[in-house]
């Protein structure tokens, strides 16, 4: 039990070289058809865009235990075999989810449950996804960097296009046709994290002090994170422990200075005119 199998699934996974370790087509309804519980909470987020950290955040801020007593924690995916378990949990619940709102649980938008949206700018998100990908045992990548980015580019990565989850997520938020959702960028939570989460406590009406919320951002800072998390079941299955650790990797803005030529940033500006020509998502690149 517990084991992941690998299938391939056309629908998320639009590059054949990668499997993935999803539960076949049914699964996509069961996801659909989630029972809604008061408080649930989503946090959705294109891969590599800090899941990891914000929902370890909002897990701490959910919680009036002590923050000494609040372990950290490590949210499977909703698009895993795992989830149906962790349905069970105790109210408030959190998911985590690489899925577009189309894909998300009916009754959950049904009730008007609250969702957070992590954006990250796609340079970094792409050096974050090459690095992952690389070192994840099941999913197995062996591009090189550029073929990597090539990929990245068409939207030929596991979850599809990152240009493409944006403007579906714009849609919903631009119609007005959704009110409960709140999006924050992983650049202001690195650099302003104490506004950023004065505003994410006020979407979820918990009451923290400024002391608190300083302390679970101290307490949930990479340095923390990466020299405490537990890799977790979920990870060691994944993760070729003698390779780099990817979700505590470097956690900094602006490291795709670091792996894209002046050719390729070139390429990636151009593909980011057209792509987000008309996006309400404002994205920094640098510190
Ligand atoms: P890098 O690969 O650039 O280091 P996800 O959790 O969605 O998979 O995202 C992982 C990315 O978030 C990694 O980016 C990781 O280092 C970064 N990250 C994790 N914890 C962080 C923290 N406390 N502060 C800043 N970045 C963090």
């Amino acid at each position: 039990g517990g084991e992941f199998q690998l299938y391939h699934y056309e629908d998320l996974i639009q590059a054949k070289y990668l499997p993935l370790m999803f539960e076949p087509k049914e699964f996509f309804s069961s996801i659909k058809n989630l029972q809604y519980k008061k408080g649930d909470i989503f946090v959705c987020a294109y891969p590599k865009s800090g899941n990891h950290w914000f929902s370890n955040i909002i897990n701490h801020m959910l919680s009036t235990k002590d923050l000494d007593e609040i372990e950290f924690i490590n949210v499977p995916l909703l698009e895993t075999p795992i989830m149906k378990t962790l349905q069970e949990r105790p109210s408030p619940r959190l998911f985590v989810s690489h899925l577009p709102d189309s894909r998300l649980p009916r009754l959950h938008f049904e009730n008007g449950g609250k969702i957070i949206l992590i954006l990250r700018n796609p340079k970094d998100v792409v050096v974050s996804y090459w690095y992952h990908l690389s070192k994840d045992r099941h999913l197995g990548c062996s591009l090189s960097w550029s073929g990597f980015l090539e990929h990245f580019m068409k939207g030929n990565v596991l979850f599809g296009s990152y240009f493409d989850y944006l403007k579906k997520w714009q849609r919903l938020i631009q119609d007005q046709k959704y009110s409960s959702i709140l999006y924050v960028y992983y650049e202001d939570l690195k650099e302003r994290p104490l506004e950023e989460l004065q505003k994410v406590q006020k979407f979820l009406g918990t009451d923290g002090t400024t002391h608190r919320l300083n302390q679970i951002i101290t307490k949930c800072s990479f340095n923390n994170l990466k020299s405490n998390v537990d890799s977790g079941r979920l990870r060691t299955t994944l993760v070729d422990e003698n390779k780099q650790p990817f979700v505590y990797r470097k956690g900094e803005i602006g490291d795709w200075m670091n792996h894209f030529t002046v050719l390729q940033n070139k390429q990636f500006d151009e593909l980011l005119d057209r792509e987000l020509k008309d996006s309400i998502f404002k994205f920094r690149y640098r510190p």
